[in-house]
């Protein structure tokens, strides 16, 4: 239990800074701030190499991996497995299924970035971390945490969702209603004193159900 306790107290939460680490990857060592190079980072963790839905969601991201590009971002995944470990298996998938695992994929053996990172959850399991999603943004900042237990894989749909919901409320200033998607209406922010208030109930420019609850349309394509 008190183990329990230290370890829920460091995980890293949303709006804090990324911790950063040197790891040893299937492309080499390096450090997550350098790595980063400015971009968005999608930091990934997955129970264990050689397992059936590991294989599936990390086959997800390799072949959806230029989506992540084109929305700027790098994609490093994480497991408590040796090098040797995961490279057989990078090679095994590619064999089987032709799919080429060709990101970098952190060798935690010592569980030193799982633990940094809250992807240990004694109480799922005590040597495999949980499958965890860190969206991390060019100023290192934790922006979304997904955690999803061993036996249910993520969905890249919505993985991809909500990177770009993050990256459009940034850059518009804009926040993004339920089940939002590029091309939907976006929500604008609700006014914060009486004065914005009356300036919105005279606005036209958006589609109002009232003050608080305003939509526009971005034309995004
Ligand atoms: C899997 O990826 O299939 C898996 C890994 C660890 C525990 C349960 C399932």
């Amino acid at each position: 239990m008190e183990t329990q306790e230290i370890e829920m107290n460091i995980m890293p939460r949303i709006g804090d800074d990324a911790p950063d680490f040197t790891a040893t990857t299937t492309h080499g060592q390096l450090r997550l701030s350098e790595f980063a190079e400015g971009k968005w980072v999608v930091l990934f963790s997955h129970p264990a190499d050689f397992t059936p839905v590991c294989t599936t969601e990390l086959s997800g991201f390799a072949k959806r991996k230029q989506e992540f590009e084109a929305l700027n971002t790098k994609l490093i995944g994480l497991s408590i497995d040796s090098i040797h470990s995961h490279l057989a298996w990078v090679n095994n998938v590619r064999e089987k299924t032709g799919v080429y695992l060709d990101f970098p994929i952190i060798a935690d053996l010592d569980m030193k970035v799982a633990k940094l990172y809250g992807m240990l959850q004694p109480n799922e399991s005590e040597t495999a971390a949980v499958r965890a999603v860190f969206f991390i943004d060019p100023y290192l900042k934790i922006r979304l945490i997904m955690y999803y237990p061993l036996n249910v894989g993520r969905n890249m749909d919505e993985i991809l969702r909500v990177l770009e919901a993050l990256q459009v409320s940034d850059e518009h200033k804009v926040a993004l209603p339920l089940n939002w998607k590029k091309g939907d209406q976006v929500i604008v922010p609700p006014p914060k004193t009486l004065e914005e208030m009356e300036d919105r109930i005279q606005d036209d420019s958006c589609e109002k159900v009232d003050f608080y609850l305003a939509r526009k349309d971005l034309n995004l394509n």
